[in-house]
C-alpha cells in the first residue's frame, strides 16, 4: 500500500511560521513521524513539499501508477488552484485534504476550497494531529478497497 503525502506553500516554514496558529512541530519533525506511523502497518508513505503549483502538479501526476491516495494539505493553494484539483481528479485516486488550522474558523477567503468537492473528507482543526488522522482514514479506506477487490 503506497501514500503520497504532499504538502503546499510555506509548510517548510512550520515550527516558525505563526506558531499559534499552525503550531511548533517542523515539516521534517512530522514527515518522519507519519512515515514510522506508515511503517508500522506496513504502508509506504512518500512525502513532497513545494512552494511552486506546477511542481506540485507534476508530482501528483507522476505517482499516478505508484499511489494508492493520495493525502494533501494544499495550503494556499487549496483557495486558488484549479490546475490541483484536475490533477488530483485525472488520477482518480481517493483524496484526503488536510489542514493545521480550522479554515472555516478564519478568514472568509479560506472557507473555499477548490479540493473539497474531489475529496473522499476533509479533516480540518487538529493542528499536526490533522496528518495521522487522515493517514489513518486513508489506510482504512485503502483496506476496504482491497477487501472489495479481493473478496
Ligand atoms: C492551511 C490553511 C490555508 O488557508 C493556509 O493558506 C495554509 C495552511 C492549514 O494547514 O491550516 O498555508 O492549509
Amino acid at each position: 500500500m503506497n501514500i503520497l503525502l504532499v504538502h503546499g506553500p510555506n509548510l517548510n516554514l512550520l515550527g516558525k511560521r505563526q506558531p499559534e496558529i499552525y503550531g511548533t512541530q517542523t515539516l521534517d519533525n512530522i514527515n518522519h513521524y507519519l512515515i514510522q506511523v506508515a511503517q508500522k502497518q506496513g504502508v509506504e508513505l512518500k512525502t513532497f513539499q513545494s512552494n511552486h503549483e506546477g511542481a506540485i502538479v507534476s508530482e501528483i501526476g507522476d505517482n499516478i501508477d505508484w499511489a494508492d491516495g493520495i493525502l494533501i494539505n494544499p495550503a494556499a493553494y487549496t483557495h486558488t488552484s484549479v490546475a490541483i484539483r484536475d490533477a488530483l481528479s485525472a488520477v482518480t485516486l481517493p483524496v484526503i485534504e488536510i489542514h493545521l488550522s480550522n479554515i472555516y474558523k478564519r478568514e472568509g477567503f479560506r472557507h473555499h476550497s477548490y479540493v473539497s468537492p474531489i475529496a473522499v473528507g476533509v479533516i480540518s482543526g487538529f493542528g499536526s494531529h490533522s496528518y495521522e488522522l487522515a493517514l489513518n482514514a486513508m489506510i482504512n479506506i485503502l483496506q476496504q478497497i482491497e477487501k472489495e477487490n479481493t473478496g
